[in-house]
């Protein structure tokens, strides 16, 4: 069996399935011209994020019988479109849960205090003593929006840290100990919101104008999911007109994202989709690609 491997991954786990006899070809900075060409001689594929697999990429390889994405979003993969054709495309659902749920809590704890500038104003020789009051997040209520591996990874840590948490989504059943709500009564009465949800037609600027409107003034904002789930200009004016206090986000409507308004502005603080970037997580889901990719051909 002939797997291509197209973005970067650990090398144990390729050394692994070289020893359970899978012919293991990696070319992970192939472009997608390169790819369109040599797709057709693999069983399967490997892929991250930078990898696009697309409908015309799937019609172009005959004999791919599987496709696993190690992480956990399959937007980057025309999944229903390849499953139709009988390939089998399978992710690593639970590698990086807790990283991101790591980076969403660190966020809220760094608006809270605001660290960056504390950081920054030190860096520029200050001591700026009385400037800097900030919250703690202990007694103030999280809201979750959507509670699957990562939403209650994140919930656990927020209730150590002596947070309310309130919970929406309208598709998982949440733990008893988390008090469920609508979307509005989440927003009506959430200090800080995070979002852990898939991007679908649905989610999709499901945070604009109007949301913003029913929150809280004196919200923050954290979205470690994806881009494009809350309306990055509706964030804009609401950080501008003091409703939303901070934003937190490592995800975009377009990655990669340089010099976006939303970084002029002081209360917003972010990372280059970094959310899985932590060395466990990546060891884990080289594991797991290693692990689901042996099952599949044994
Ligand atoms: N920043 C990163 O690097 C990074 C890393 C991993 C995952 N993610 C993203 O985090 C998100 C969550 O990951 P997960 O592992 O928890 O996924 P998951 O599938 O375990 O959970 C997603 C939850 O969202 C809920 N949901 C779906 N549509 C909803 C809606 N319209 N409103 C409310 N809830 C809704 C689902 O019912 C489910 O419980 C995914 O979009 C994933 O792509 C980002």
């Amino acid at each position: 069996m002939k797997i291509l491997v197209c973005d970067p991954m650990e090398s144990s786990a390729i050394k692994r399935m070289r020893a359970e006899g899978l012919t293991v070809d990696v070319r992970d900075d192939i472009t997608p011209e390169e790819l369109n060409t040599v797709l057709k001689d693999y069983d399967g594929m490997v892929v991250r994020s930078r990898t696009k697999v697309r409908a015309p990429l799937i019609d172009l390889a005959p004999n791919l019988k599987v496709i696993v994405r190690g992480g956990v979003g399959l937007d980057t993969i025309d999944a229903e479109y390849a499953r139709a054709k009988g390939i089998t495309v399978l992710n690593t659902p639970l590698s990086s849960s807790a990283s991101v749920a790591e980076l969403a809590i660190g966020y809220m704890i760094t608006l809270a205090r605001s660290s960056h500038l504390t950081t920054a104003s030190m860096k520029a020789g200050k001591w700026e003593k009385k400037k800097f009051e900030g919250d703690e997040i202990g007694g103030k209520i999280l809201g979750i929006v959507g509670i699957g591996n990562i939403g209650k990874e994140v919930a656990k840590r927020a209730l150590a840290l002596g947070m309310e948490v309130m919970v929406y989504d309208p598709y998982a059943t949440a733990p008893q100990n988390l008090k469920r709500a609508s979307l509005d009564e989440l927003l009506a009465n959430a200090d800080y919101i995070t979002f852990h949800l898939p991007l679908t037609d649905e989610s999709r600027n499901m945070i604009g104008a109007e949301a913003f409107g029913k929150m809280k003034g004196g919200v923050r904002i954290i979205n470690c999911a994806r881009g494009g789930i809350v309306d990055e200009d509706a964030l804009y004016d609401a950080l501008v007109s003091g409703k939303v206090a901070g934003a937190a986000l490592d995800v975009f409507a377009q990655e990669p994202c340089q010099g976006h308004k939303l970084f002029s502005l002081d209360q917003v603080i972010g990372s280059p989709h970094i959310g899985a970037a932590t060395r466990e997580a990546q060891k884990r889901i080289g594991a797991e690609v290693a692990d689901k990719l042996i099952d599949f051909y044994h």
